[in-house]
């Protein structure tokens, strides 16, 4: 194999230029070209591709985003589409594709390879951490780091004013970064996806800490939880303690960005030497993880397939932890 893409694909993630530094880096060093494809499967369909020098990725590993840029391709999703993207690659000669992205980008990948077998190689690129086959993903560390940083800013201001706080997460079907950024500030109930939120059953918790006069109560709420996000939490907070001075903080897009925590530059950077190696050996089809600290390929079918579970001990130790 001579000619291999790279492309970033869904939402971004801190440590996807870590990766594709070490896809390009290595690549060249094994005397193969190295394509970029620009916005991801969109670009992939428009042929906005271009080949890319080991000087293309200087000074990046420290940067947030993409150089690659990304899309959600809605035009992907069609065969007329796929078959576009299929006839640029040829064009451009392109044997193998490195696949940087999260949960949509597998499974478009499983039902555009069914179809047109190029080899390929994926790398677990999103902040909600939601595939299986890897311990972590690139970017989740520093999505929660950031969350802690902003949550540990408004428990002082919950703290001087006596408030209730509800701070909404993202992770639309995953709630890692809510159980973690949770777990580090000490919230008082965090609401995940992957466990139905008994509202009562919070609202009952809060009423007894009231009456141990613990006066501030700050929820983490993942946006993707089976209640709501904060704003259900906050009404229904309202509508039972009608007193309770509560607000709602959603912090949004600013856990996508920023540095990389150096935790996500060498994941990314072990993921990416990986993954071009394992596309060299002749490995199709899978996605580079790590666990337990080692390399691990799973098929691209396996990793979109599997639900994560949220172990029991942590679900434990988070009651009693807030209690
Ligand atoms: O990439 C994952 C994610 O950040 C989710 O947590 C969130 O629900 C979604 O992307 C937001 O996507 P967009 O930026 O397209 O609105």
């Amino acid at each position: 194999m001579n000619k291999i893409g790279v492309m970033t694909s869904g939402g971004d993630s801190p440590g996807m230029n870590a990766a594709i530094r070490a896809v390009v880096r290595t690549a060249i060093f094994n005397k193969m070209e190295v394509f970029g494809i620009r916005r991801g499967y969109q670009g992939m369909i428009e042929g906005d591709i271009f080949k890319m020098e080991t000087t293309d990725v200087s000074n990046i590993i420290q940067r947030g985003g993409t150089i690659l840029k990304t899309a959600r391709s809605k035009e992907f999703m069609t065969l007329e589409g796929r078959a576009k993207a299929y006839a640029q690659l040829m064009q451009n000669g392109i044997e193998g594709l490195v696949l940087i992205g999260g949960d949509g980008t597998f499974r478009g990948a499983n039902v555009f390879f069914e179809q047109y077998p190029i080899p390929a190689v994926g790398l677990p690129g999103t902040i909600d951490k939601d595939l299986a086959g890897t311990d972590f993903t690139i970017g989740f560390d520093t999505a929660v780091n950031t969350a802690v940083e902003a949550i540990d800013k408004i428990r002082d201001t919950a703290d001087a004013h006596n408030r209730m706080f509800v701070v909404e997460v993202m992770g639309r079907d995953a709630g890692y970064i809510a159980l973690n950024s949770g777990i580090a500030c000490g919230a008082e109930d965090i609401l995940i996806p992957e466990l139905r939120t008994d509202i009562h059953l919070v609202i009952q918790k809060i009423k007894e800490d009231v009456r141990r006069k613990k006066n501030v109560h700050l929820l983490v709420v993942a946006e993707g939880d089976d209640f709501g996000g904060a704003e259900d939490v906050k009404k229904a907070l309202l509508q039972d303690l009608p007193e309770a001075d509560v607000r709602v903080c959603i912090l949004g897009h600013i856990q996508r960005g920023g540095a990389p925590s150096f935790a996500d530059r060498v994941l990314a950077s072990r993921l990416g030497f990986a993954a071009v190696n394992a596309l060299r050996a002749g490995k199709h089809q899978v996605m580079v993880g790590q666990i337990n600290n080692e390399m691990v390929l799973t098929p691209f079918a396996e990793v979109v397939k599997q639900k994560a579970i949220i172990p029991a001990d942590l679900q434990a130790m988070t009651y009693v932890l807030s209690t």
